[in-house]
């Protein structure tokens, strides 16, 4: 099929690269030229796994391109995704700007029949705007249908999940927009499908990550009386994940849900909920309970190391989760700017996601990038962990311990057992187990 993807960032270069390897033609559209010429050259914007080789591959396929021209892909598809952002408003309601724009650019460009799809996540109802924008600015041909397929992949295994989807949710009014949209995807797929209304396909969507992101407040929540009573919370978590009720994914105590799709679409849902007059208490204490989770761990940084002020702290990830360069969203962006202004010395490593950072929080004589986990454990006070990368798994803990003043490690996502680290000879503090902090004499400060 001819299909046309309006965005390429996270979401709508996974999808534009996975929908050509599915086999159909995709003509991509950024109105970022650094994107769309990066990307032409077969360079990905993003970290992604998997995703360089998928698009080196369908590049040279001459399956996919991508441009700048929106008159481009409207002449060359006859299904338009809307894969532009959605970020949060201050306010939290969800901003839609940049799908208005999108609606107002193809509306006068319709050409015969296009399915438009949202991709996005979009509060319910958004597609109501999208037809009524498309419908006023159209100047003779109307012929169309605004779908919802909403995107439910995560960052760090994209590729794979776009591929191996564990369910297909279509959103349609219309029986020709249905058609299109299983006759696109159901060769390929032997998923569930789920096919239901447009308003029903954006809700499923934004209820989906609401969902989520209560199931890690309430672990989370679980997890502080887990320390109070000197419980693991991760055999608690284990012992209630085996019912299948339950399930065991995303109840992993820590730092709380970060990036771009949880925190947004969680206060967009609470918005949505309020202007319909229910009581969103509960989803408030979801948010209240995920901001809570950085003071906890600077609270334990302190503890550990009492005064802050010109402590070398070697600081282990920024990006929100593993194996993404994204930082949105990501507990870095409070815990790095409270530490430096506390007056700690900061040395920061992540894998991928350290670029981004620097654009916000440039170097200076008390922060600074490095290019190892152990060149930030190089002569520091602490180190405080904040993505579970797996190579902060395997770290040589004696290579770890000899460079450090004093070793010390605050992990804000529970990578390593605590009587493991006692045994190497450090000072442990996570959340929800117990802290190893247990010391026979007091610690040699070296340096
Ligand atoms: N990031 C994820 O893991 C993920 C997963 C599922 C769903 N989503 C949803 O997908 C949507 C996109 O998320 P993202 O993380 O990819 O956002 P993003 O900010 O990374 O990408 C948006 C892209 O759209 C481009 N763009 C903006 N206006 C445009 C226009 N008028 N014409 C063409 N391009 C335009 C921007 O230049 C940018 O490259 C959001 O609604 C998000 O909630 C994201």
């Amino acid at each position: 099929m001819r299909l046309g993807v309006f965005g390429t960032g996270y979401a709508g270069l996974v999808t534009s690269v996975g929908l050509a390897q599915l086999g159909h033609t995709v003509t991509a559209i950024d109105k970022d030229p650094d994107i769309v010429a990066r990307l032409s050259d077969g360079r990905p914007t993003i970290y992604e796994p998997g995703l360089g080789e998928l698009l080196t591959a369908n590049l040279g396929a001459g399956r996919l391109r991508f441009t700048t021209r929106a008159e481009e892909a409207m002449a060359a598809s006859d299904i338009i995704f809307l894969c532009v952002g959605t970020p949060p408003r201050a306010d939290g309601r969800a901003e839609l700007s940049q799908v208005e724009e999108v609606s107002c650019t193809i509306a006068p460009m319709l050409d015969g029949y296009k399915l438009i799809v949202e991709k996005s996540t979009v509060p319910a109802r958004t597609a109501f705007w999208i037809d009524w924008t498309i419908r006023r600015l159209a100047l003779g041909e109307r012929e169309f249908d605004v779908a919802s397929n909403p995107e439910f992949l995560r960052e760090g295994s994209a590729v794979r999940d776009f591929l191996q989807p564990d369910r297909i949710v279509i959103g349609a009014d219309t029986e020709r927009a249905r058609s299109l949209l299983l006759d696109l995807y159901e060769p390929s797929f032997d998923c569930p499908f789920v096919v239901t209304s447009v308003t029903t396909a954006e809700l499923i969507k934004h209820v989906a990550n609401t969902f989520l992101a209560t199931k890690i407040s309430f672990i989370n929540l679980v997890s502080d009386l887990c320390e109070g009573l000197g419980v693991d919370v991760a055999t608690v978590a284990k012992g209630i994940g085996l019912d299948p009720r339950i399930g065991s994914h995303f109840l992993q105590a820590g730092l709380g849900f970060g990036g771009s799709c949880l925190p947004k679409d969680l206060s967009a849902l609470i918005k949505q909920a309020e202007d319909h007059g229910v009581d969103v208490g509960m989803l408030r204490e979801v948010e209240r309970i995920n901001k809570a989770r950085m003071d906890r761990l600077l609270a334990k940084v302190e503890r550990a190391l009492w005064v802050l002020r010109n402590k070398v702290i070697g600081v282990l990830g920024v990006a929100f989760k593993r194996d993404t360069d994204d930082i949105r969203g990501a507990p870095s962006l409070g815990v790095v700017p409270r530490l430096h202004g506390a007056g700690a010395i900061l040395r920061i490593y992540d894998p991928a996601g350290a670029r981004s950072l620097k654009a916000l929080y440039p170097p200076d004589d008390r922060l600074g990038y490095v290019d190892s986990a152990y060149e930030a454990a190089r002569n520091a006070h602490a180190l405080v962990i904040l993505t579970d990368w797996d190579e902060f798994r395997s770290l040589d803990f004696d290579r770890v311990r000899s460079l450090m003043r004093t070793p010390i490690i605050v992990d804000g996502r529970n990578l390593f057992e605590p009587a493991q680290l006692q045994t190497e000879g450090f000072e442990y503090y996570s959340l929800g187990r117990g802290d190893a902090t247990l010391r026979r004499e007091p610690q040699r400060v070296r340096g």
